[in-house]
């Protein structure tokens, strides 16, 4: 730990920079504490034991001073048009938390008229009074992690709370006021069936929410679960599988009133969550906390790593950038044609080069585009299988 801290403090300068206008400009904080790690998770995040002295307190110091840095670094200080408290688990700073974390934003930026703060939560650490807490605060909208209804899918996942928490937290914040809430989901955890799937999306729906996020369950190295899986006692869940739950789903939701408006996120009209839109659709957003990733003005850099270690930095009076990068035009391009392509809106082909062009006709011809005006938009079959749609555009 010592070691990897004294590593980590020899910050990088971050170039100057300026935002370019006409784009939407966010602000990610990164929340980097849970109460206990979930099996398949390898978010920069730290359970009590791993904090090595870091606290929730002494990050919520560094971080005024990161937003206070930030601004001064700037070449403009831009109106910022979204907010979004991630994590790790935000709801553990607790309602007082949330809203120092959102006064300490306003100190240095103006929020635009309308815009939208959202902050994670995990079911178990939230309550009617929190939910207040958050309204009044500012918070628009709350995403919560649900993952999956059936009691045997969260136990695999090493979920803290019971099918019915989650539930209950999304119709607690509706009741406290939010018009906006997420549940997330995950599907294809080992030991899942088709029917727990179709039970998890009832719940959601149930639940009144406005906006569903459905990922499928990475088996990241180094976690818990593939360890469990290199032992044998957990059976990744095959690509058919997988495909056909990503069919049920989208069906199930669709039959319910939502729309995907990206691959993996659905929702009821005016529930798309700008703050995500952003990031796919060549948004500019500062990233901050421990591991947080920026870009703007063709710079993408990320934070170091370690709560001690940011706070140290920041105390030292320099921004805790781990390293950072210029994106060239090439890598501009790949990045927007990845991102932009999964989304309901699509891809304007004027952005495709005459080669790529082409290859967007034989993706047609396959029935995995369609266009839409001047607009190739993902098909049916070719949301299941979207990254290799993207590969072949590339090539
Ligand atoms: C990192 S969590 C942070 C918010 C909150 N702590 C929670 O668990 O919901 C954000 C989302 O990422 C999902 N996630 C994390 N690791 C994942 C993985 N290996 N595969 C699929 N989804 C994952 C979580 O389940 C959660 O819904
Ligand atoms: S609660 Fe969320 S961030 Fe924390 S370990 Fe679990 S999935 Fe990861």
């Amino acid at each position: 730990m010592a070691r990897t801290v004294a590593a980590e403090n020899s910050a990088r300068v971050l170039p100057a920079m300026t935002p370019a206008r006409g784009r939407p400009f966010g602000i990610y904080i990164h929340v980097p504490f849970c109460a206990t790690r979930c099996g398949y998770c390898d978010f920069n995040t730290y359970t009590p034991g791993e904090l090595g002295g870091a606290n929730p307190d002494g990050w919520l110091a560094a971080l005024r001073i990161e937003l206070a840095q930030a601004a001064a670094h700037l070449g403009r200080i831009p109106r910022v048009d979204s907010v979004f408290v991630g994590g790790g688990t935000p709801s553990l700073l607790g309602g007082s938390g949330l809203a120092a974390v959102l006064d300490a934003v306003r100190a240095h930026f103006p929020l635009a008229p309308g815009a939208e703060v959202t902050t994670e939560a995990n079911p178990e650490s939230t309550s009617p009074q929190l939910f207040d807490q958050l309204l009044a605060a500012g918070y628009t909208r709350v995403s919560l992690g649900m993952q999956s209804a059936a009691a045997h899918v969260l136990a695999a996942l090493d979920r803290a709370h019971s099918p019915g928490r989650a539930l209950a937290a999304a119709r607690e914040a509706r009741a406290a006021g939010f018009d906006h809430v997420n549940l997330d989901l995950i599907y294809g955890t080992p030991g899942e069936s088709d029917d727990d799937l179709l039970r998890s999306v009832d719940t959601v729906v149930e639940a009144g929410v406005d906006h569903v996020s459905a990922y499928a369950l990475v088996i990241e190295d180094g976690t818990a679960m593939a360890r469990r899986v290199r032992r044998g006692e957990l059976v990744p869940t095959d690509d058919d599988v997988l495909a056909r739950r990503y069919e049920l789903l989208d069906a199930r939701l669709v039959g319910a009133g939502f729309a995907w408006y990206e691959v993996s996120n659905w929702s009821r009209p005016g529930g798309e969550c700008q703050h995500n839109i952003g990031y796919w659709n060549g948004g500019q957003w500062w990233g901050a906390g421990p591991g947080a990733h920026g870009f703007v003005d063709s710079v993408r850099w990320w934070n170091v790593k370690h709560p001690s270690a940011y706070a140290q930095t920041l105390t030292d009076g320099r921004l805790p950038v781990a390293d950072y990068e210029h994106l060239d035009a090439g890598t501009l391009h790949i990045e927007d044609v990845m991102l932009r392509v999964r989304l309901r809106d699509g891809l304007p082909a004027n952005v495709l080069s005459a080669p790529e062009r082409e290859r967007a006709d034989v993706a047609v011809a396959d029935g995995l585009l369609s266009r839409a005006g001047d607009r190739l938009v993902l098909t049916d079959r070719g949301r299941l299988l979207a990254d290799a749609v993207v590969r072949d555009l590339l090539d």
